[in-house]
């Protein structure tokens, strides 16, 4: 369905592709104002984009009648949007005390090294992976739990890393 951002043009518009320009007006179809489809019309944005680039902001802005400045506000409020190109896995990872104590850490850093980003938020040379830190994911019991884009998997280890990133495509 879409390119996820990698290896397409990342400021191109989204919403001049009529498939994306028709599920925005169906979205919009079904909200009093205009404003209230902004969330929608940001996952748009970053499912065909991979991320939410400044053009992108500004396109939605201009489509939904808001200001730039109102809609960047948004993107960075919610954690969710990507600021930035991620990697086609995006993997997160619970630090928090909990977590940490049982070994987040050194899962981090396998993943970090194993996957090539060698640095937090950064994308891997091959576009494949970001890693971050998160707070707890709520399943401290499992430690440690990562998401990775949405799927999530408990009881992380450092030997568990090589095979499930193996496993990823
Ligand atoms: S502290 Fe890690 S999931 Fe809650």
């Amino acid at each position: 369905m879409s390119a996820h951002g990698h290896g397409t043009e990342p400021h191109a518009p989204v919403f001049t592709a009529a498939a994306a320009r028709a599920e925005l007006d169906d979205i919009l179809s079904r909200y009093p104002t205009k404003m209230a489809a902004l969330l929608p019309a940001l996952w748009i944005v970053q499912r065909e984009r991979g991320w939410v680039s400044e053009d992108g902001m500004r396109e939605v802005a201009e489509l939904l009648e808001l200001t730039p400045a109102y809609v960047k506000g948004v993107v960075t409020f919610y954690t969710m949007y990507h600021q930035h190109p991620v990697g086609k896995h995006f993997v997160q990872v619970c630090t928090t005390s909990p977590c940490n104590v049982c070994g987040a850490e050194d899962v981090v850093n396998a993943l970090l090294k194993q996957t090539g980003c060698g640095e937090l938020g950064v994308m891997s040379p091959d576009g494949k992976y970001t890693v971050i830190e998160v707070e707890c994911l709520g399943a401290c019991g499992f430690a440690t739990p990562v998401m990775i884009n949405e799927d999530f998997i408990d009881g992380v280890t450092v030997e568990r890393v090589p095979a499930i990133l193996a496993s990823l495509e």
